[in-house]
């Protein structure tokens, strides 16, 4: 019988955070299950530092997490399996909660023994399946929000569009997303011009060729970039390779920035671009009050990962969100079932990305129209079928 369970975060923080783990305290309250806290993810239970929840006032709607964050990869730790089990028993838990992004929740495969529900919380959407015909998690916690707030940074209604043309701007919005685009997609509810994702790298001079043409049709142009877009020939738009992460990821250092320079100075004899700008919002992206999709799924995450703890579990399982056709539900997916966290690493493909118009496709809109509104009609001229005479 479980009675005492730990709940941790890892990675990078995103705003329903706070509202998983108030969830999973709250049932755990109530049906009799001790959820404790542990401090600065898996770093926390290596140091056995944990915190009593009830003594938090957890807020659910304010983002990040009071239990604060670490990137640690158990794999590079000496004796891992062994220092965590041993904390475990030492702090009397029978098992864990985990909410991590592809890194953290990796750290399961190194300790397949031990209870946990796995909870993907991630902007970048990465973690499942997006298989023709097989969807295993439809979205991460986080991602609703930031794909939210992406299309609103660019859309003609409450972003950037406006000054793109009011001041004839080709504007170059930086989007978080290392190694896929899930996020740089959802932009086009705000409908940017053009969208360039890591998983499909760009060709510059067709690429400027093509932002040349549009901005003199069109007087403004939006660009969305990801931090991890790469070029034709495999390098990075922007990336320091030898300053590296605790998982190898390579710090990115600006891909807007560097797409913009180069736009300015490329597209000089065509017209003035002396305009031509790029905006980071970084970790905007991550930060603030979930939006109503993440907080729903974070409360509905955190009381089932209390109850799969309470019908029994002896191995690690994921944790995941399933369309049910009336709304999302949760359902288990074993870890036992993967080889490495690689099955459960997903990316953008054709279905979801047309790479010859650096756009989306018909039915990535039906994939996102379930996660975030879109957010007004398609006006990249604004105002619509404007005649000028120049
Ligand atoms: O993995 C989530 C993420 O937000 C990525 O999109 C981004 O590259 C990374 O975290 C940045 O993390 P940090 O600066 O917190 O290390």
């Amino acid at each position: 019988m479980i009675k005492r369970i730990g709940i941790l975060t890892g990675g990078g923080d995103v705003p329903p955070l706070n509202a998983v783990i108030h969830s999973a305290f709250k049932h755990g309250k109530e049906s009799g299950v001790e959820v404790v806290g542990i401090i600065g993810g898996w770093q926390g239970l290596l140091d056995k530092a944990t915190v009593d929840l009830g003594s938090l006032n957890i807020d659910p709607e304010i983002g990040g997490t009071v239990l604060r964050s670490s990137r640690v990869n158990l794999g590079k730790i000496d004796r891992a399996h062994e220092k965590i089990t041993g904390n475990l028993s030492d702090l009397h838990l029978d098992g864990l909660i985990v909410i991590g992004g592809e890194d953290t929740l990796s750290n399961a495969f190194h300790l397949k023994d031990v209870p946990q529900v796995l909870i993907s919380k991630t902007i970048d959407n990465d973690v499942g399946i997006n298989e023709p015909g097989r969807m295993v998690n439809y979205f991460t916690l986080g991602y609703p929000t930031a794909a939210q707030k992406i299309s609103s940074f660019v859309s003609l209604k409450e972003g950037l569009r406006t000054t793109a043309y009011s001041h004839e701007r080709i504007m170059v919005v930086e989007s978080m997303g290392m190694h896929a685009g899930w996020l740089a997609i959802s932009s086009a509810m705000g409908h940017p011009d053009f969208i360039i994702i890591p998983e499909f790298p760009i060709d510059y001079r067709a690429f400027s060729e093509k932002v040349a043409d549009r901005f003199l049709r069109q007087r403004n142009v939006m660009i969305v970039v990801s931090e991890g877009a790469k070029w034709s020939d495999g390098n990075y738009v922007s990336a320091d390779e030898n300053d590296r992460d605790n998982f190898g990821h390579p710090k990115f250092k600006g891909a807007a920035d560097e797409l913009a320079k180069k736009l300015k100075a490329d597209l000089a004899p065509l017209f003035d671009t002396r305009n031509v700008n790029a905006v980071n919002p970084s970790y905007l992206y991550r930060s603030g009050k979930p939006n109503p999709l993440d907080m729903e799924s974070a409360a509905l995450l955190g009381r089932d990962a209390v109850r799969l703890f309470m019908g029994g579990i002896s191995e690690p399982l994921f944790l995941t969100l399933k369309e049910s056709g009336r709304g999302f539900v949760s359902e288990k997916y074993y870890l036992r079932e993967l080889d490495d966290i690689e099955g459960f690493h997903r990316f953008v493909d054709g279905r979801f990305y047309d790479s010859g118009e650096l756009r989306v496709t018909r039915e990535r809109m039906n994939y996102l129209d379930k996660i975030t509104a879109d957010l007004g009609p398609p006006v990249y001229g604004y105002p619509r079928n404007q005649k000028e005479n120049r």
